[in-house]
């Protein structure tokens, strides 16, 4: 198998939940090693479509790919050995509260183990996961006793806490919620997962600033489609007047007529 082929790929990939088509027809390829980042308002289906390529979700109609290999119709068993190669850093981070902080770090790895469980090996792996996110000296807070943004430090911590080190993780919203400062912390840190780990990150986010920070190409989720499709320094230039608007944080016409109008 030559790697030609897209590491990820969603074809022509449809969703309705009831009558709402979330996703029509969504095309996706989405390249080794380069950061894709996909944008939309609130609603728009963005989590839903992480979510189809870890078979949280399967879709009505289309295929997705990962690796040159079709995944959205493989049974759940199937699907372990693809997990172990896709971490998702969750929009509300997903912490155990019951547990430390390495406990949670370490979860996946004691889940996921085959056979005996190495408890030292997957110790020092994941403390070694809290150092690359700066929570040095973290392992035995709990969640409940961390700041939103040293939360999404541990979430990322834990997505990378795998061995061998995950091929790709998907970040959705990975700076809600968080100040500036907090946001730049977790841009600079996705930016490292890249460099220094290696992994293929799609990031999900309406953070203008955490797109072009983490960004190598951007995509714009609208009506179930891509109406966007190009780097960040293009996107922010686009004519098109959805897009346009996203970017520019200014209100649909629509939504404001709708409170006007009364
Ligand atoms: N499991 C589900 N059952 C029914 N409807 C769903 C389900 N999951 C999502 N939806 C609907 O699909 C639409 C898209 O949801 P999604 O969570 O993907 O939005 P989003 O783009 O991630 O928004 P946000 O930026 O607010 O996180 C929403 O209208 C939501 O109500
Ligand atoms: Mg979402």
């Amino acid at each position: 198998m030559g790697i030609d082929h897209p590491l990820m790929e969603l074809r022509r990939v449809s969703k309705s939940f009831g009558r709402q088509r979330v996703l029509d027809e969504v095309d996706l390829r989405v390249e080794r090693g380069k950061n894709t980042v996909i944008i939309g308002r609130s609603g728009t289906g963005k989590s839903v479509l992480l979510k189809h390529i870890v078979g949280l979700l399967r879709p009505d109609r289309g295929e997705v790919w990962f690796e040159g290999q079709r995944i959205d119709n493989l049974r759940e068993r199937a699907w372990v050995p693809i997990r172990q190669q896709i971490s998702f850093v969750f929009q509300l981070n997903a912490l155990f509260d019951s547990m430390t902080v390495l406990e949670n770090v370490a979860f996946p790895m004691m889940e996921n183990a085959t056979g005996r469980i190495d408890r030292p090996k997957i110790r020092k792996l994941a403390t070694r996961c809290l150092e690359l996110v700066g929570l040095a000296g973290f392992d035995k807070k709990r969640p409940a006793e961390l700041s939103g943004g040293e939360k999404k430090r541990v979430a990322i911590a834990r997505a990378i806490a795998m061995d061998p080190a995950p091929k790709v993780i998907l970040y959705d919203e990975p700076t809600a919620g968080l100040d500036p400062q907090r946001s730049d912390v977790i841009n600079k840190l996705i930016r490292e997962m890249q460099r220094e780990v290696h992994v293929t990150g799609i990031v999900v986010t309406h953070d203008m600033k955490c797109t072009s920070d983490v960004g190598d190409r951007v995509l714009m989720l609208y009506g179930g489609r891509f109406v966007v499709d190009g780097t960040p320094e293009e996107v922010l230039q686009a004519q098109e007047p959805h897009v346009r608007r996203f970017v520019r944080g200014i209100a649909e016409p629509g939504d404001v007529l709708a409170f006007t109008a009364e």
